[in-house]
């Protein structure tokens, strides 16, 4: 099969890395993919956002199969374009990928099935959103109703840093038209977890749980990221407590979503808190997580490939994966000055001293060519991942490795996992 995966970072390298290595795989393409992703895949300069440029690619290389890998191509409708010229796609179609895109549409469904989650309420209006925040209690939440890549959700400390969420989100429309409305919502305290199911419409397959660290500086400190280091599994969740999390917060969502006429193809990554009663939805994302796919795929020993297409042919009832015993950890390496403002453009050295450390596969998050040298080129540039017998194992490898790598101009946190070690 000639198979074509849309994307551009860490998530779609360790995508391009298991596909590579499927029997089925006979040509491997990336767009627009990076420095490392060129090892496994032939990269195309097409934006993973350009739709009609995506579907052109697949037809002039004659793809067979193509996974897309970020949420914002999804929620644009780029599976349904593909599948309408013919082009079979892994992913949801626009109006399933609504579950990510639209904050308000995932609560009013979760509200509706009875999923536990946040207390919230949806605001189109500047001055009632306003006044609701005066009237409650802090901390709030306050959160765009569209997609910020993952930068418009504000955990509010008193109602005047909620209300200057609101202005920033509503007024100023930092993101755009995701800030035409605005959910607000109750705080959760607890520990967060991600939880990862393949879907086919309606069955779905645990992938695992993973436990992700947002915040850039270690001991959770300073802004909020993509994601700078990642594990699992999470003893935080269990395997029973992660096989009852499947029947609360996926297989209803399937047949919700069935019911409504989207069915749900893809990934559905769950973001949970986990506190005293248990765990709550915080979010659905519609699409491997990032770093998370990472340790997922370090994790997969079955073929991805026949999966993903059994999920895309709506036969996942047919398809068993298997796991190593092994636990992954992943440490994402940024530019200084992420996630405001990352320099870009320095070099990385020593890349291959840290890929030989056993047990090390180093993934590329943002990195570009140019000649035989390997350039930052985004906030996220380098995701290093180990498996090992255990976590700390994994650990003492990422980080040795990490540490091998020759790049000044970035930083990574030296925590990964703690919460894991302390329990
Ligand atoms: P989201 O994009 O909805 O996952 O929100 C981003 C991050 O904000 C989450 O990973 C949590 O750390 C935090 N967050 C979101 N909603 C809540 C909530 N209701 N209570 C506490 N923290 C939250
Ligand atoms: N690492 C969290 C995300 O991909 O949204």
């Amino acid at each position: 099969m000639r198979i074509l995966v849309v994307g551009g970072g860490g998530r779609e390298h360790a995508l391009c890395w298991k596909l590579a290595s499927s029997p089925l795989c006979e040509a491997l393409f990336c767009a627009p993919g990076n420095a490392g992703i060129a090892a496994e895949a032939t990269c195309v300069p097409v934006a993973a956002t350009d739709l009609d440029g995506i579907v052109a690619l697949a037809k002039r290389e004659r793809i067979d199969f193509v996974v897309v890998g970020p949420e914002d191509p999804l929620c644009l409708g780029m599976v349904d374009q593909l599948e309408a010229e013919g082009i079979r796609a892994f992913g949801p179609s626009k109006a399933a990928a609504e579950l990510e895109g639209s904050k308000g549409f995932m609560k009013d469904l979760a509200r509706k099935i009875g999923i536990p989650t946040a207390a919230y309420r949806r605001f189109a209006d500047i001055e009632r959103a306003r006044a609701y925040v005066r009237g409650q209690n802090a901390p709030v939440v306050v959160k765009a109703d569209g997609l910020a890549a993952g930068k418009g959700v504000v955990v509010a400390a008193t109602a005047g840093e909620a209300l200057a969420a609101i202005e920033e989100i509503m007024a100023k429309r930092r993101y755009g038209a995701a800030g035409a409305e605005v959910v607000i919502e109750e705080f959760l305290e607890g520990e967060e977890a991600s939880l990862f199911a393949l879907c086919d419409g309606k069955t779905a397959l645990l992938l695992g749980v993973a436990q992700d660290h947002k915040r850039a500086f270690d001991d959770d400190k300073g802004p909020n990221t993509g994601g700078m280091g990642a594990y699992a599994p999470a003893p935080i969740l269990d395997d029973a407590g992660a096989r009852r999390a499947m029947q609360v917060f996926v297989e209803p969502v399937l047949k919700a979503m069935a019911e409504a006429g989207r069915p749900f193809t893809g990934i559905l990554f769950v973001g949970l808190m986990v506190g005293k009663a248990g765990p709550k939805l915080l979010e659905y994302n519609v699409r491997f997580g990032d770093p998370e796919c990472e340790v997922l795929m370090r994790r997969l020993r079955s073929d991805l490939l026949p999966a993903l297409i059994a999920a895309r042919d709506g036969e996942l009832d047919q398809v068993d994966l298997r796991w190593e015993t092994d636990p992954a950890l992943v440490v994402v390496m940024a530019a200084k000055g992420y996630p405001d403002a990352p320099e870009k453009g320095s070099e990385i050295g020593n890349l291959d001293a840290a890929a030989a450390v056993p047990g090390v596969v180093v993934f590329h998050a943002g990195t570009k060519a140019e000649g035989d040298r390997v350039l930052a080129n985004g906030g996220r540039v380098l995701a290093v991942s180990a498996l090992g017998r255990d976590i700390e194992e994994a650990r003492e490898r990422a980080y040795r490795a990490a540490d091998l790598i020759d790049w000044p101009q970035g930083f990574y946190r030296r925590d990964i996992a703690a919460r894991a070690l302390r329990r």
